[in-house]
This record gives structure tokens, sequence and C-alpha cells, in this order.
């Protein structure tokens, strides 16, 4: 068994971090959200990966290499634009050579691994094998509809009117029939090939597509408010350590962890929270659930349920929270007066200014 990675798409719900770099890459607990799925993907037996890229392939590739340091051999598949999920799978045909294969949407995120899906998909050998969980809004997904014995007779993209709850996780196994289904579709409403067309096309001519309805957690993090969420998710169980400075002024209160090189001077921690590798934490709060990747810096402000990218620096501002800054960025306060606002902001930035 092979597994196919999709690490391209256009990413926009994610803008502006999706114009300079991948989405797949923002950091979950400081770790990329892709190597979540990478790991899970070698913890499930699946060594061979083939990982779909677009304009952001450098990057992808200067993260994950050739794959060994996670145990796997990686071959990247170039695909010239987001055309659709069924269409990473076309594009892929050759490097599949006809292998069963686990397709794991890159931005997503399942708690527990894969291995129980694999398993079964391993001892029934369905022509495809789908991950459902329940979600309160479907229309926002692609839905599934099952006939009493858990059998897939149904799918929809993204539906009006719903016939039920249960939503396709980012994460199918195929067997080579997947193949045949993908050369006969023609792009949708949205102008993708739609996987769950792919699926529905399986169904028709009468193969067996089977469903796994699971329990644990999963999210899709390709918008802000669902990437802060599995951030917290994942520093809940962070074991705490304190592996770089902190100063006897400074409080760390539940799980904290401040990296090799951090260092921490007269601030108040309150777990659960990382501090990257290199970055400096003086005079400030962190609240539960913050992220601050490596070589950032926080100075004489207050940051709560957020995630902070590589080299941010956040200096002398009130409370922040629920919010994701970007690698680099600078946030610091307006002179007294005039009373204003001063913005330097990247295209499709979404500010929310207190008054
Ligand atoms: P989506 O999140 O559905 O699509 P997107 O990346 O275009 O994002 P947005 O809706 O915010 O514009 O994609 C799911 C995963 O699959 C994600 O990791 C990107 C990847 N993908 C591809 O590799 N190729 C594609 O053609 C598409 C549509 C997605």
């Amino acid at each position: 068994m092979k597994a196919l990675v999709l690490a391209g798409g256009s990413g926009s719900r994610l803008r502006p971090i999706t114009h300079t770099s991948a989405k797949q890459l923002v950091p979950v607990a400081n770790k990329p959200v892709l190597f979540y799925g990478l790991e899970a993907i070698r913890d499930a037996g699946v060594r061979e990966v083939g990982i779909v890229v677009g304009d952001t392939e450098a990057e992808i590739r200067a993260a994950v290499g050739d794959g060994s340091r996670f145990g796997l051999e990686v071959t990247y598949l170039r695909q010239d634009a987001p055309r659709g999920l069924a269409h990473a799978v076309l594009i892929a045909r050759e490097y599949l050579a006809g292998d069963d294969f686990v397709m794991y949407l890159g931005d997503n995120f399942v708690v527990g691994g894969i291995d129980d899906l694999v398993g079964r998909f391993r001892t029934d050998r369905p022509a495809a094998q789908i991950m459902l969980t329940r979600v309160s809004d479907p229309r926002a997904f692609g839905v599934a509809e099952l006939d009493g014995d858990g059998r897939v007779v149904g799918l929809e993209e993204k539906p009006e009117h719903p016939k039920g709850d249960l939503a396709l996780v980012g994460v199918y196994l195929f067997g080579a029939a997947v193949h045949e289904a993908v050369a006969e579709l023609k792009p949708s409403g949205r102008g993708e090939l739609e996987i769950t067309d792919a699926i529905q096309w399986l169904i028709d001519h009468g193969h067996r597509v089977e469903s796994t309805v699971i329990t644990g957690y999963w999210k899709d993090t390709g918008n802000v408010t669902d990437m802060l969420e599995v951030n917290r998710l994942v520093l809940e169980s962070a074991e705490p350590r304190v592996e770089g400075e902190v100063d006897d002024a400074s409080e760390l209160i539940g799980r904290v962890v401040v990296e090799t090189g951090a260092r921490v001077a007269g601030s108040r921690i309150v777990g659960p929270v990382i501090v990257g590798a290199g970055s400096v934490v003086r005079d400030s709060y962190l609240g539960p659930f913050t992220s601050i990747d490596r070589d950032c810096a926080v100075i004489d402000s207050e940051i709560e349920y957020s995630i902070v990218l590589r080299g941010a620096s956040i200096d002398g501002v009130g409370r922040i929270e629920c919010s994701l800054i970007g690698r680099e960025a600078e946030v610091t306060p307006a002179p007294r007066v005039p009373k204003a606002h001063r913005l330097v902001l990247g295209d499709h930035s979404k500010v929310q200014i207190g008054k």
C-alpha cells in the first residue's frame, strides 16, 4: 500500500498566511500540521508516500525532504493548478501503479491515527473506504448517505439540503478501480474534479464503498478558527519541559514547554503554552493554548489562545486573543497622539480593533 498526501491547493481561507507559505506547514504546537499526517501514515505501516504539491513545492520539499526522518520514502508529484482532489489522483496514477492507497489531505488533523481504518480496508478490500464523522452543519462538507448496513449509497459535495449529518473526513482508502472513475469525471460547478464524484461513480458502477464513522477528533485546519482549536487540543496533552532559561521573577503554571535557547524573564505563563527555541518572553503574560514559534519576541505584552509564527515580535500591546500572527510580523502600540491605528497589512489580512 502507498499513501497520497495532498499538499497543494490554493489555501484561500487562510490568507494572507498562504500568500507566502503553504498552509500545510502552519505549526500546531510548533510542528507543521502536515507532519502529524505523515506520522499517522507511517504508524499505520505505510512507507511509500507521494506528496502532491503546487506553487509551494519548494517549501514543502525543504520541510519534508526525502521523508527519511519520518521513516518514509517520499516522492513529489507536481500538480499544475489546484484542479480538485480527484485531479490529484489523476496525476498520481503512474506513481500509484495500481497499488491500494490511502489518500490524506495534508491540512487535516485526525486524532487517534488511521491504523484501524487501514487495517479494516486491508481485510475487507472494498473499492473505497471513507471515514465519516457527525457534524452540526453538514452543508459545509462532503456528506454521505448510508444504508442500514453502513454501506455508502450516495454522496453529495456541500449540499444545500443534506441527507444526513455524516461528513467526509479527509482520509480515504482506494483500490485500483478509482483510476477508472477519475478518468471518467468532468469538472464540477466549481471547476474541480471532485473526489465525491469519483466515489459516487464507483457506487453507480456496482463497486463496494464502505465507511467507518469515527468518534475521535477531526478538523480541517483550512481556516483560522479550526487551526486555533487544533492547537488547543494538541497543547492540552503536551508534556511540560523547560530546556530554555526562566528567571526567578517568572512564574510557570500548568503545562508549559520552554524549548532550548528560549528566554523567559519577569513573565507569567499559564499553560498549556509552548515557547519555541530562541524566543524571548519578557515582562509579559502568556495565557492558555498559545504557541510561540522559534525566534519570536513577546515583550511587555499579553497574549492568549493564539499561534505566533517564526520570527514575529509583539511589543508593548495589551491583550491579544484568538489570533494567528504570521512570520516576522511586528505588532507594536501606536503613538499616544494622534489617537489612531497605523496599519501595514498584507492582501487579505483581517484585523479586529477594540474601540
Ligand atoms: P482544500 O482545503 O479543500 O482546498 P484549498 O487548499 O484550495 O483551500 P481553500 O478552500 O481555503 O482555498 O484542500 C484540501 C487539501 O488538499 C489541502 O491540503 C490542499 C490539497 N489540495 C491539493 O493538493 N490539490 C487540489 O487540487 C486541491 C483542491 C487541494
